[in-house]
């Protein structure tokens, strides 16, 4: 599917990056006095091993570009076509949205509450996930289209989440980041030629950030283990469906990136839900059944009806509209359908902490 706006202009970057929609990366601001009451003592040697792993900071000069870097952008990527370009530029600026969603929210955090364990964790992501964000600006840079990030900072719409909420949608970005990104390592790896940017060569240290903030948060629910329980196990199955959901319609209406990359989005896809399966086992007592062909069904259904919406839009109208909200309906009903889908469960293993070996 092709980008319904061609990216040109700094201003359209921004717009992008701004917009609220169902696929894009939200901000997002929480309870601080609840975040201040949380008790890491039940795990307090895992956790201050963990801070100690941020305070030796293994990656405070990764994040800056080599000399080449300039080259091979005019080189490899000027080879492009334009509407995978177009797809690139897209990737660049979620990717550049999410990151600086954490840098926010974890700087936030730091900025209100006093609780020493929570206040000196949320300081390390933050300042992880603006090396992230700067990093990915800079190639947006490159084409003339970076992002005035405290500009973002102040114009995009905020969604409240309660901590709990923050606790499972975060942990499973910052999990699935790691998956994503590891996945595309592996692959670029494997096929040099297929490197179509830079920036690629990064990815390898940068998921292993990503994988560590998402240890943090496992750390912080396994010491709270009534979030892993009773009624909140049907929050984490609402968390998991909707952020594999999402990540696979999204995905999927950008199919060159993958192909460019010598990946196919489905598989792509799968892929990055298996790891991200066997890494939350360490702290979700459930997940998704990935070989469920229905599950399978429920997800390109999705994407379908995406698409469908996307073309209601595009029509406008009152039949533009109604269309719109048939298809929303379908939407929903799908969703609810996989939601309802069997899932597996296991026992949460005694050994919390894992390493990133994919
Ligand atoms: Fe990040
Ligand atoms: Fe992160």
């Amino acid at each position: 599917m092709q980008a319904q706006t061609t990216i040109d202009s700094s201003d359209k970057a921004s717009q992008k990056a701004v917009e609220t929609t169902m696929l894009s990366p939200r901000f997002y601001t929480t309870d601080f006095d609840a975040m201040d009451r949380l008790d890491m003592s039940p795990l307090r040697k895992e956790w201050d091993a963990m801070l100690a792993e941020y305070e030796g900071d293994n990656n405070h000069d990764h994040f800056q570009r080599t000399p080449e870097f300039a080259q091979e952008v005019a080189e490899r990527f000027s080879q492009v076509s334009p509407a995978m370009r177009q797809e690139f530029l897209e990737f660049l600026i979620s990717s550049l949205t999410s990151e600086f969603s954490g840098c926010i929210l974890y700087n936030e955090i730091f900025k209100n509450v006093e609780n020493p364990d929570i206040k000196q964790l949320m300081r390390y992501m933050a300042r992880d996930e603006s090396r992230h964000a700067s990093f990915i600006n800079q190639s947006l840079k490159d084409f003339g289209l970076g992002i005035d990030l405290g500009d973002l900072k102040r114009t995009k719409a905020y969604t409240y989440f309660k901590p709990k909420y923050i606790f499972y949608a975060t942990y499973l970005s910052e999990k699935i980041g790691y998956a994503r990104y590891i996945t595309i390592h592996r692959q670029l790896e494997k096929n040099p030629d297929k490197r179509f940017h830079p920036i690629f060569k990064w990815f390898e240290r940068w998921c292993n950030d990503e994988f560590r903030h998402g240890e943090s948060f496992a750390l912080i629910m396994r010491a709270n283990p009534h979030l892993l329980r009773g009624g909140n196990v049907y929050w984490i199955r609402f968390f998991l469906l909707a952020v594999y959901a999402t990540m696979y319609v999204r995905d999927h209406t950008r199919p060159m990136l993958h192909h460019e990359m010598g990946l196919e989005s489905t598989s792509y896809d799968f892929a990055v839900f298996r790891i991200t399966n066997e890494i939350t086992k360490q702290v979700f007592p459930v997940s998704l059944d990935l070989d469920n062909p229905a599950f399978r069904e429920g997800l390109a259904r999705l994407f379908h009806i995406q698409t469908q919406m996307d073309a209601a839009k595009a029509q406008g109208g009152v039949l533009g509209t109604l269309r719109r909200a048939g298809w929303a309906v379908a939407g929903l009903s799908t969703f609810v359908r996989l939601y309802f889908l069997p899932v597996q469960r296991h026992e949460l293993p005694a050994q919390i902490r894992m390493a990133p070996a994919w």
